[in-house]
């Protein structure tokens, strides 16, 4: 398959559950003038079950395989902005086709940023309940090195949305510029 020129590949944010992957994804797709999709978004609309639900009724395999096969489907589309679950890259496959396919920001949210938020995350996220905070940290720690794997990262610690927004946009407007196939 034909390498999708940079300037057209689509955007892919990745980052841990309730860092804002979705909501500075719906900006920075304004700014681009791009359409936004979000993949959590997507398995629900297919599969007609929130991913709570699927979790439930179904177990996390099978939210994991429709993930994959969704996200495979979609990171081949151009000129999309795409947020990713925070489970997502834990799988090697979809880990692999984003990197060769799209261009990936990791938004970087600290421990002490990101804790604030847990009681908004608590009820909508599967992989946190029935989990202590020690536990929950655990998780966050554990899956740190999983989105090492990006091409570009973004320090969210006391940004606005806009902030990011535009530090996605203007970042990737120099790589275009830069490095234009
Ligand atoms: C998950 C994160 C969620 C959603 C599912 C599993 C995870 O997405 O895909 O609940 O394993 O971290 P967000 O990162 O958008 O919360």
């Amino acid at each position: 398959m034909n390498k999708i020129p940079l300037r057209e590949q689509s955007i892919v944010l990745i980052g841990f559950m309730g860092v804002g992957k979705t909501t500075i994804g719906q900006v920075v797709a304004q700014k681009l003038y791009r359409d936004f999709i979000d993949i959590d978004e997507e398995i629900e609309r297919r599969f007609q079950m929130p991913p709570k639900e699927i979790f439930a009724q179904y177990g996390e395999a099978t939210f994991r395989r429709y993930e994959k096969e969704i996200i495979s489907e979609i990171c081949h589309k151009r000129l999309k902005v795409i947020s990713l679950g925070g489970g997502a890259f834990l799988q090697k496959e979809v880990r692999d086709i984003c990197l060769a396919t799209t261009t990936i920001f990791f938004l970087d949210l600290s421990w002490d940023s990101w804790k604030d938020r847990i009681s908004l995350l608590m009820d909508s996220r599967p992989v946190l309940q029935g989990k202590n905070m020690e536990e929950i940290k655990q998780l966050f720690d554990d899956r740190q090195p999983i989105y090492g794997q990006h091409h570009s990262r973004v320090l969210t610690d006391n940004q606005q949305v806009e902030e990011v927004a535009d530090y996605i946009v203007d970042s990737l407007k120099l790589a275009w510029e830069l490095y234009a196939d």
